[in-house]
């Protein structure tokens, strides 16, 4: 840990092992928190189990470091969010057990080994243990360290699928993160899984989650290609087919948010509705419809869906017929981030996606001159400023001015021309 983790947060570790310590309960570090330390792979998201009361200890453990903590008391958790940015999320060990397939569980407290034991995969099972006498130790009944070193995504038992459908989605998920295969009797399970009705059953709300879960992947493309492989891309539509087009256009998503992130990191943007676009793209507006009413994404999204995809097609084709990025960026400034993005990737030409590109970088379309310069230059106040303004953003965006000085010499030719009627 002292090797693969910020000193400040080992020492939150042991802090909180030497709290669990004095109030007699075991704590312990579980799941992605500790595959991924045990991969090498960055993640700070730290989830502990306590055997014991999780929320007393969360809160015991935010007074002690006058950290925030958010309580969830019917699910026994609790989130305890540190000055320095680290986060805990705290639960209760529990036991489950599900009355009938794709129901929620009930739920009892239980022991560490109990808790781990009804997990997706073993992969997750790991826990290290934060007691102080035990700091460290791996607690690995399930063969989950042999499976980290084979690469291989495993189920603890045979009716894993049927207790949680949502983990065929998971299983995916972690088998293309990781670069991992999913072992051959739960790669049979899974099919088997994928052929019931239970999968379909799933309410809207756990696979909408899902979803964005899956498209919010660093590779999306060879996560829904494996999904493909299981015919489970029906979940999302019965229409909806892997084909060399949609693989394409993925890539082409791909390619747009790697130069996104380059380019215009600060701008925030929601991946999965950028993939999400691209697939509802390769599905005629019926079927676009379906989907959009049995997810429950937030609405404003799903009606700017059904827009890109109504009136994507005829906008992709005037801008084509529009030659100057002025005008292509007066026609599209007012769309969200995550259109332009999936515009920028379905178009093919290099020079209209470059016109787009001006949108992401507000600094290439702003005039130096402000309104006060105007006026210090003799223009008398009133609607022509916007006008003048308008005509100078432009100038620059079509590449007719460049420095200030180019500017001002633009806004003296605009005055003294004879089109300085439209400026009155
Ligand atoms: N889990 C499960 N079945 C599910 C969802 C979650 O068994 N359907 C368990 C897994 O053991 C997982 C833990 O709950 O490790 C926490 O879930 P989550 O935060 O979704 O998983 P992470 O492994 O942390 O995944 P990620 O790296 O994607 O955050």
């Amino acid at each position: 840990m002292k090797d693969r983790l910020p000193a400040p947060l080992v020492s939150l570790l042991h802090e909180a092992g030497e709290l669990a310590e004095q109030h007699r309960v075991r704590v312990y570090a579980v799941g992605g928190f500790v595959r991924d330390l045990l991969l090498g792979v960055t993640n700070l998201d730290v989830d502990l189990v306590v055997e014991g009361n999780g929320i007393a200890f969360a809160r015991t453990f935010a007074r002690k470091r006058q950290a925030r903590v958010t309580v969830h008391e019917r699910f026994g958790t609790a989130v305890v969010t540190l000055e320095d940015g680290f986060k805990f999320d705290v639960a209760t060990a529990r036991t489950e057990s599900y009355d009938s397939p794709a129901a929620l569980p009930t739920v009892k407290q239980g022991s560490i080994k109990e808790d781990l034991a009804r997990r997706d995969f073993t992969i997750n099972t790991l826990a290290i243990s934060l007691n102080a006498p035990r700091f460290g130790e791996v607690v690995d009944d399930d063969g989950g360290r042999r499976d980290l070193q084979n690469k291989s995504i495993r189920v603890l038992h045979p009716l894993s699928f049927i207790e949680d459908p949502t983990r065929v989605f998971r299983a995916v998920r972690f088998e293309q993160r990781l670069g991992f295969r999913l072992d051959a009797e739960t790669a049979t399970l899974m099919k088997e899984e994928a052929t019931r009705d239970a999968i379909q059953r799933l309410s809207p709300a756990r696979l909408s989650k899902e979803m964005i879960l899956v498209l919010s992947e660093r590779q999306p493309r060879t996560v829904l290609a494996r999904l493909a492989d299981f015919d489970l891309l029906r979940c999302i539509h019965p229409e909806l087919k892997w084909s060399p087009e949609l693989a394409r256009l993925l890539k082409d998503v791909e390619e747009t948010l790697t130069w996104h992130d380059r380019l215009a990191r600060d701008r925030l943007i929601r991946q999965w509705v950028v993939y999400h676009l691209a697939l509802m793209d390769s599905l005629p507006t019926p079927a676009v419809q379906e989907t959009l009413s049995r997810f429950t994404f937030p609405r404003g999204q799903t009606r700017r869906t059904l827009w890109v995809t109504q009136e994507g097609p005829r906008l992709l084709r005037t801008l084509n017929q529009r030659t100057t990025p002025s005008e292509v960026f007066r026609l599209l400034r007012d769309l969200p981030d995550e259109t332009l993005l999936f515009f920028m990737a379905k178009i093919q030409s290099e020079s209209e996606q470059q016109k787009i590109s001006t949108l992401f970088t507000p600094e290439s379309a702003t005039p130096v001159l402000k309104g006060n310069d105007l006026k210090a230059m003799g223009l008398k106040p009133g609607p022509v400023y916007q006008r003048v303004l308008d005509r100078l953003l432009d100038a620059r965006l079509d590449g007719e001015v460049t420095t200030e000085a180019d500017e001002r010499e633009f806004v003296a030719r605009l005055r003294s021309s004879a089109s300085s009627a439209d400026l009155s």
